[in-house]
C-alpha cells in the first residue's frame, strides 16, 4: 500500500460538484489518495473525470452508499482516514415525483457512512468526515433576509428534507459519539458538466436546439447562483482548515430570478450563435408552477470569509460565460447524457404541460 498522506474517500465524485472537486484535490495534493465512491445514477458520469481518471493518486468504486457491507468493505481496503460527504439524489423536482429514493440515499446512506466512519476511527485523532449540503434546508425567504448557520431548518420539499434530516444525524454524530465532523451548506451551483435537467444547462442546451423554454410559475423565484469552482475550493478550504463541529455557508451573494436569468442567456446565446437580437427570448413559455416552489435562497457567506478568508473568484456574468462555452463545444457529452434516461424524464415533465 503506497505511502499517501490522507486517503480521502470522496463520495459522488462522478456527479456534477464531486467532479469538479476530485479533479482539484487530485492536481492539488497529490500526498493523498481520492478515492471516488459512486454508484452512478443517471446523474453521474465517469467521462466527467476522463481528463484525470490515470492519476496514480485516483481510484474509483462503484458502490451503493445505501450498501453497508459494500462500505465497509472500501474503508478497509483503502484505509480511508477523511470522508467529503457529496453522492445524493440533488434534484427537487425527482424529490417531488418520487421521495423514497432521496430517503434511501439522502438518509438512510449518510447514516451508513457515519456509522462506518465512527466504527472505523474510534477515538483516534486527525480524521474528518465534512458533509455536503444545501441552502435549501433553511426552507423559503422573503423579500428580505439572508440565511445565516444560526437560521432555523425549515426544509419544505422532499429533498430538502432529506437533506435536512442527513444534516441533523451528522451533527448528532458529533454531539453523541464525538466524530469528527464539518459542514457546509451552499446556494445554487452553476457550471461545466451540470446534469442538463437543472435550470441552466436546460436553458443552454434549448436555446442551442430551438426548443421551448420552461420557466415554472411567473419565474420570479430566486437563487443565489455560485460558480461550481469556487463551491470546490470552498470545501476544500473548509475541509482542511475549518473548525471541527461547525457549518458553514457557501454563496455568491449573487441573487437573480429566473426570469432576469433566463433572458440574460438568450441575449448572450443570441450573440454567441450570430442569432438576430430577440430570437431566442421567443422560446420563452410559462409552464405550470413547481409544487411547494421555494421563493427565494439567499446565503450570507461572511462567516466563511471572516474565518477562512474565503471569496468566489469570478462573477457571474464571466462564469455564465464561461459555461455557455462549455456547452457549446462539448455538444457530444450533451448529447451522450441526454440520450438515457433523462430523454424519458424530460418527455414525462414537459410534453403534456
Ligand atoms: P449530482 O446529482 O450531479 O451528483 C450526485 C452524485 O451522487 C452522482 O454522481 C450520483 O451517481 C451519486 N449518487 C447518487 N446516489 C448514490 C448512492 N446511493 N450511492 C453512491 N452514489 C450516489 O449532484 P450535485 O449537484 O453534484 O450535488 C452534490 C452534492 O452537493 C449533493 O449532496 C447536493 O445536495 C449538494 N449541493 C448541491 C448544490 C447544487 O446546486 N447542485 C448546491 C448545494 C449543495
Ligand atoms: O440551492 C441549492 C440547490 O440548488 C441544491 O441543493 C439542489 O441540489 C440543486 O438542484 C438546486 O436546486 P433548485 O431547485 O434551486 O435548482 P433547479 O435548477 O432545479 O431550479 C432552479 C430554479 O429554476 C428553481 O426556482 C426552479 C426553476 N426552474 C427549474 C427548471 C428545471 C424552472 O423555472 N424551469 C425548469 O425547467
Amino acid at each position: 500500500m503506497e505511502n499517501f498522506q490522507k486517503r480521502i474517500l470522496v463520495t459522488g465524485g462522478a456527479g456534477f460538484i464531486g467532479s469538479h472537486l476530485v479533479r482539484r484535490l487530485l492536481q492539488k495534493y497529490p500526498q493523498n489518495l481520492i478515492v471516488n465512491l459512486d454508484k452512478l445514477t443517471y446523474a453521474g458520469n465517469l467521462t466527467n473525470l476522463e481528463d484525470v481518471e490515470n492519476l496514480p493518486n485516483y481510484v474509483f468504486e462503484k458502490v451503493d452508499i445505501v450498501d453497508v457491507i459494500a462500505l465497509k468493505e472500501v474503508f478497509e481496503k483503502h484505509k480511508i482516514t477523511d470522508i467529503i460527504h457529496l453522492a445524493a439524489e440533488s434534484h427537487v423536482d425527482r424529490s417531488i415525483e418520487g421521495p423514497m429514493e432521496f430517503v434511501m440515499t439522502n438518509v438512510v446512506g449518510t447514516v451508513n457512512l457515519l456509522q462506518v466512519a465512527k466504527d472505523s476511527w474510534g477515538k483516534e485523532e486527525g480524521h474528518v468526515f465534512h458533509h455536503v449540503s444545501t441552502d435549501e434546508v433553511y426552507g423559503s425567504l422573503g423579500e428580505e433576509g439572508l440565511f445565516t448557520e444560526e437560521t432555523s431548518y425549515d426544509p419544505r420539499s422532499p429533498y430538502s428534507a432529506s437533506k435536512a434530516s442527513s444534516d441533523h444525524f451528522v451533527m448528532a454524530f458529533y454531539h453523541t459519539y464525538g466524530l469528527p465532523i464539518k459542514m457546509s451548506n451552499c446556494s445554487n451551483n452553476y457550471g461545466s458538466h451540470h446534469f442538463p435537467e437543472k435550470l441552466i444547462p436546460l436553458m443552454i442546451h434549448n436555446i442551442k436546439n430551438s426548443k421551448p423554454l420552461p420557466v415554472y410559475g411567473k419565474g420570479d423565484n430566486i437563487r443565489d447562483w455560485l460558480w461550481v469552482e469556487d463551491h470546490a475550493s470552498a470545501i476544500d478550504k473548509i475541509f482542511h482548515e475549518g473548525r471541527i463541529g461547525e457549518s458553514y455557508n457557501v454563496g455568491g451573494l449573487n441573487e437573480w430570478t429566473n426570469i432576469e436569468l433566463v433572458h440574460f442567456l438568450c441575449r448572450l446565446m443570441d450573440k454567441k450563435l450570430g442569432r438576430e437580437a430577440g430570437e431566442s427570448e421567443k422560446l420563452i413559455t410559462y409552464v405550470t408552477d413547481r409544487a411547494g416552489h421555494d421563493k427565494r435562497y439567499a446565503i450570507d457567506a461572511s462567516k466563511l470569509e471572516k474565518e477562512l478568508g474565503w471569496t468566489p473568484s469570478i462573477t457571474f456574468e464571466e462564469g455564465l460565460e464561461k459555461t455557455v462555452d462549455w456547452y457549446l463545444e462539448n455538444s457530444e457529452w450533451v448529447d451522450r447524457i441526454t440520450s438515457g434516461s433523462y430523454k424519458e424524464y424530460y418527455q414525462k415533465m414537459y410534453t403534456n404541460r
